[in-house]
C-alpha cells in the first residue's frame, strides 16, 4: 500500500484524493491517511502531492516508518475523503 507521511501533517493539500480510484483516503484533523486494505498500489496519488508526503510502503524513509502503522490504524477510525478541500497551510509543512 501507499502511505501518507509527515509532510502532509499541517498541510492537507488534498490533491491526492481526487486521483484515487479506490476512495482510499481518510481524513484526520491535521493530515490524511491511506487505508492499506483498499489501496491497490496504482501509484496515482504519489506525484499529485505538492509536498511529496506519499510513498510506497517499501520506500517510506526510515524516520517516517511509524506512519505505516499510523495510516493503517487511523484508516479504521477516520472518515473517508474523496473531494478536494482548501489546504490548512499554503506554505507547506
Ligand atoms: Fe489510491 Fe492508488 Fe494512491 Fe493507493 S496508490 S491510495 S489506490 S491513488
Ligand atoms: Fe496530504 Fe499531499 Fe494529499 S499534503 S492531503 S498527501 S496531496
Amino acid at each position: 500500500a501507499f502511505v501518507v507521511t509527515s509532510p502532509c501533517d499541517g498541510c492537507k493539500y488534498t490533491d491526492c484524493v481526487t486521483v484515487c480510484p479506490c476512495e482510499c483516503f481518510r481524513e484526520g484533523e491535521t493530515m490524511l491517511y491511506i487505508d492499506p486494505e483498499t489501496c491497490i498500489d496504482c501509484g496515482a496519488c504519489e506525484p499529485e502531492c505538492p509536498v511529496e508526503a506519499i510513498f510506497p510502503e517499501e520506500d517510506v524513509p526510515e524516520k517516517w516508518q511509524h506512519y505505516i502503522e499510523l495510516n493503517a490504524a487511523m484508516a479504521l477510525e477516520k472518515p473517508p475523503i474523496v473531494v478536494k478541500k482548501a489546504p490548512l497551510s499554503s506554505e507547506g509543512g
